[in-house]
């Protein structure tokens, strides 16, 4: 009889186990999404297929290159966000689809592409 039991106890234990790691990965998107309202997801769904998932771009496109130093430090802050909002050229201007908190963490996303020489600079 030791047997059935202390395999019940190991099933009881598994299912504890994995309810709470599958409630700790649901608890950890969440809050994914507050932070910067999910700017990772919001790049690859709206940036990437022009700018790339590395920040270079799509070179028959020609967009800036987020990771060159000189484009950095010849951009401030508020140039990076108007260009997001109103677009440039070819780039859709997206103020009708992200709130301003939205548009300042993509910003910060953008910067997050150059070196650090550059970002420090800023700041
Ligand atoms: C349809 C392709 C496309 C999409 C989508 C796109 N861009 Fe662009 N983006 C470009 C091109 C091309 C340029 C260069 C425009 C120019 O200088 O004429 C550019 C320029 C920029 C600039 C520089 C603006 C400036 O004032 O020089 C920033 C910053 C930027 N994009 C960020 C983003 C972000 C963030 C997203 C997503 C929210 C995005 N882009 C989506 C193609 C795109």
């Amino acid at each position: 009889m030791k047997k059935p039991l202390s395999l019940v106890i190991v099933l009881i234990a598994l299912a504890t186990f994995l309810s709470v790691a599958w409630r700790e990965s649901d608890a950890s998107v969440q809050t994914g999404k507050s932070k910067g309202g999910g700017v990772v997801a919001s790049y690859k769904q709206h940036c990437a297929k022009c700018h790339a998932d590395d920040g270079k771009g799509i070179e028959s496109l020609q967009p800036p290159d987020f990771t060159d130093g000189k484009w950095q430090a010849d951009n401030t802050d508020k140039m990076i966000a108007d260009g997001i909002r109103n677009g440039k050229g070819v780039m859709p201007g997206f103020k009708e689809t992200m709130s301003p908190a939205q548009v300042n963490s993509m910003v910060k996303f953008v910067r997050a592409f150059g070196p650090k020489a550059a970002k420090s600079e800023k700041k």
